[in-house]
């Protein structure tokens, strides 16, 4: 992630000043949706949490960790979503302004039922589980999230990939009407997995978090969640999803190759060229702990990658 970065992020920057200016009134108007029991796809994480936006009724799934998950206020208030700004605190401020309604997701290339989905379509797609997952950022932070989502190859089985297809890029949104115009990543964000990874039982689209819909600044209104990786392979606010043969570009590894590989599985033995990967801080703790070997989920997911060297790819 970025160590160094402005002091300075002027919401001017982020967002245009007719629209800057206008975020109160939005957001006022948003609250009067919320109230009429409108849309809360919109509203402000506060807005959405105070009128307590339910997903539900959600299957407790077998795949979660029993630990205690971290504070909702950590979990929806100390975000990277570098679109929105670099500080953690920046997307629930600005991430309030996308529309997350109607949103569609195309999902494309190597599939013999290529095609789009609505958002309403993809949540019927899988019974919602509750999947308590830990999250381990690259920063070396971790949470322990309690996300609301189904797994992602129910949507890749809708549209039959092909044999050819080896990887699955993902796009996030990007408007730079409303989001950072200077390119601290090369927009949109984008990242992938090997076709295995996303097939795999533990990797998950996520749509809410605590038995809620997902606030913007947690990726809404669809988002990757990947837990044996680094939390940046966990791409937001996703809007297409590209079956391929070549390994797709990642938005991390084309801003600093030497730093962030195509796989980010968590590693301990394996450091960040400028900080060490082997402990980690939980957020609302202040004992460092050790970090696990693929974040803990080894058990579930070290046979991947036999016989891969994780040392060249990190
Ligand atoms: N997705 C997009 N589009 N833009 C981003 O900047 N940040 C990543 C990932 N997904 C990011 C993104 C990083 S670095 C992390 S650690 C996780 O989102 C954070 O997810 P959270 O804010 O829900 O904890």
């Amino acid at each position: 992630m970025l160590i160094k970065r402005p002091d300075d992020l002027p919401p001017s920057e982020i967002t245009p000043r007719p629209l800057f200016e206008g975020r109160r009134r939005f957001l006022l108007t948003a609250g009067a949706a919320v109230a009429a029991g409108g849309s809360l796809w919109r509203g402000s994480p506060s807005e959405a949490r105070a009128a307590a936006a339910k997903l539900g009724p959600l299957a407790p799934s077998p795949l979660s960790t029993g630990e205690s998950p971290t504070a909702y206020k950590a979990v929806t208030g100390y975000n990277n979503f570098y679109e929105f700004g670099t500080d953690k605190e920046d997307p629930a401020k600005n991430a309030g302004l996308m529309q997350v309604r109607p949103w569609t997701v195309r999902v494309e290339g190597l599939a013999a039922k290529p095609r789009s989905f609505d958002i309403d379509e993809i949540l019927k797609l899988a019974p919602l589980e509750e999947r308590i997952y830990r999250l381990r950022c690259v920063e070396a932070w971790s949470m322990v999230v309690p996300w609301v989502g189904f797994p992602l190859a129910a949507l890749l089985k809708a549209v039959q990939p092909l044999g050819s297809a080896k990887y699955v890029e993902f796009v996030s949104h990007y408007d730079p009407a409303i989001m950072l115009r200077r390119p601290v990543l090369d927009w949109p964000y984008t990242e992938g997995l090997r076709l295995d990874e996303a097939m795999h039982p533990l990797t998950i689209l996520a749509v809410g978090v605590y038995g809620e819909v997902l606030p913007n600044q947690n990726g809404a209104p669809l988002r990757l969640v990947v837990p044996w990786k680094y939390g940046f392979k966990s791409a937001k606010s996703i809007v297409a999803i590209r079956l391929t043969e070549k390994q797709p570009a990642t938005a991390w590894n084309k801003q600093a190759p030497y730093e962030y590989g195509f796989y980010s599985n968590v590693n301990p033995e394996v450091d960040h060229p400028r900080w060490s990967q082997a402990t980690e801080r939980r957020i609302g703790e202040f004992r460092k702990r050790p970090t696990l070997m693929f974040n803990g989920y080894a058990e579930q997911v070290a046979h991947l990658y036999q016989g891969l060297d994780l040392r060249k790819n990190f």
